[in-house]
């Protein structure tokens, strides 16, 4: 079978789940959808026992192991959505710079780019094509829905993983990448550009794959004042959000900028704003002035707390957004300590919302 056979193939089975689908485009329903930030990882015995046998990039990589992990969160607590097992990284790796995972403390880059020669070790051409191992555990994973669920791809936003790439891990205060992007910021800018250039390729090729919604990370744009996220992350979001969205809906995730709300909910192609625990969802709301979905915002700690208590911590919060152009999910990813039944309670008690006393 050619690709183009098999996306029409995919595309033909009828989604049964269309809540995520519209909410995105702003209708109002009985119950929000729901799905979890890093719903597929550590918390799940089922993907422990995946990562017992295989190593991160080879569980990434092999598109049935993909598929496989991406489908527990489904079968397991029964959630609206699914989103693709992979990892931002899988851009910078693809643009030639190594990436190591050490299994418990995170990503590692051995060799990062430190100035403006370091670029010419970095390949923006055929980056995406070589990320062919995505597309094709997509296609793989839209099949085993079987229309179950919609599928969210996703990638990093430019300047997130401008920080991985600069400061070679992770950090709490990327004061590697602030440095560098204060001392060089023209290599900065040619950096950026070429890293949106391949995701707006990836992004693409993600949706006709069959990704029926893309989400870009922008885990640390929190790092940034107003005037430097003007000028680091907001111009690369909108370049991908406006060439991505005539293929898919775009769902941002900006965490820790608050202050970027208006402009982002104003900004072409964007449809939904993921928002962290910090803001208060009538906030939010105000901010963004019912011009875009919002999706979050539930404290990732609060997982903590017993059942009965997360389910009145969830109906108070689906009460604040209010039920139309909302996605209940939770404000940053499920920790991996978090119980099962926890995880199952957050989603239970989104579904029976509209059960809910009010
Ligand atoms: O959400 C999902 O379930 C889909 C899969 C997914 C992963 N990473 C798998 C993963 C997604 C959407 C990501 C995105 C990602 N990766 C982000 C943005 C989201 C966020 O949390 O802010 C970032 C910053 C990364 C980079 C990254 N990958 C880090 C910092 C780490 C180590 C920290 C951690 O959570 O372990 C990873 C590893 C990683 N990516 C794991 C998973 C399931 C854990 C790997 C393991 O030890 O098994």
């Amino acid at each position: 079978m050619t690709d183009t056979t098999m996306t029409i193939a995919d595309t033909a089975v009828e989604l049964q789940n269309e809540l995520l689908l519209k909410a995105l485009r702003l209708e109002t329903l009985d119950r929000p959808p729901v799905w979890m930030m890093r719903q597929a990882g550590r918390y799940l015995p089922e993907y422990m026992a995946l990562r017992r046998k295989y190593d991160f990039f080879t569980r990434v990589q092999t598109p049935e192991l993909a598929c496989e992990i991406t489908l527990q969160p489904i079968d397991i607590i029964g959630v609206d959505a699914a989103i693709l097992f992979s990892d931002i990284l899988v851009v910078p790796q693809a643009m030639g710079l190594e990436v190591n995972m050490e299994e418990g403390r995170g990503p590692w880059l051995p060799s990062p780019v430190q100035d403006a020669s370091d670029l010419k070790r970095l390949h923006a051409e055929e980056a995406a094509e070589k990320l062919s191992y995505v597309y094709d555990a997509i296609r793989l994973t839209r099949r085993a829905l079987n229309g179950r669920v919609p599928l969210i791809g996703f990638a990093g936003a430019p300047f997130t993983l401008l920080c991985y790439m600069v400061d070679g891990g992770g950090s709490k205060t990327f004061s590697k990448t602030m440095a560098f992007c204060e001392t060089f910021p023209d290599v900065a800018q040619q950096l950026l550009r070429s890293i949106t250039s391949v995701t707006i390729d990836y992004l693409i090729a993600q949706a006709h794959a069959g990704a029926d919604v893309i989400q870009v990370f922008d885990s640390w744009s929190g790092l940034l004042d107003e005037q430097a996220y003007s000028q680091l992350s907001h111009p690369w979001l909108a370049m991908i959000a406006e060439a991505v969205a005539p293929h898919a809906p775009v769902i941002l995730f900006p965490k820790g900028s608050n202050h970027a709300l208006p402009l982002l909910s104003q900004t072409q192609g964007v449809s939904a704003i993921g928002i962290d625990w910090t803001l208060d969802p009538a906030q939010a709301r105000q901010l963004t002035g019912g011009r875009v979905a919002l999706q979050g915002n539930f404290n990732p700690q609060w997982l903590h707390h017993s059942p009965a208590q997360i389910r009145q911590e969830v109906t108070a919060m689906i009460d604040a957004f209010g039920t139309r152009g909302y996605i209940a999910n939770l404000g940053h990813g499920i920790t991996p300590d978090v119980p099962v039944d926890h995880a199952r309670a957050f989603v239970n008690a989104v579904k029976e919302y509209s059960h809910a006393e009010k």
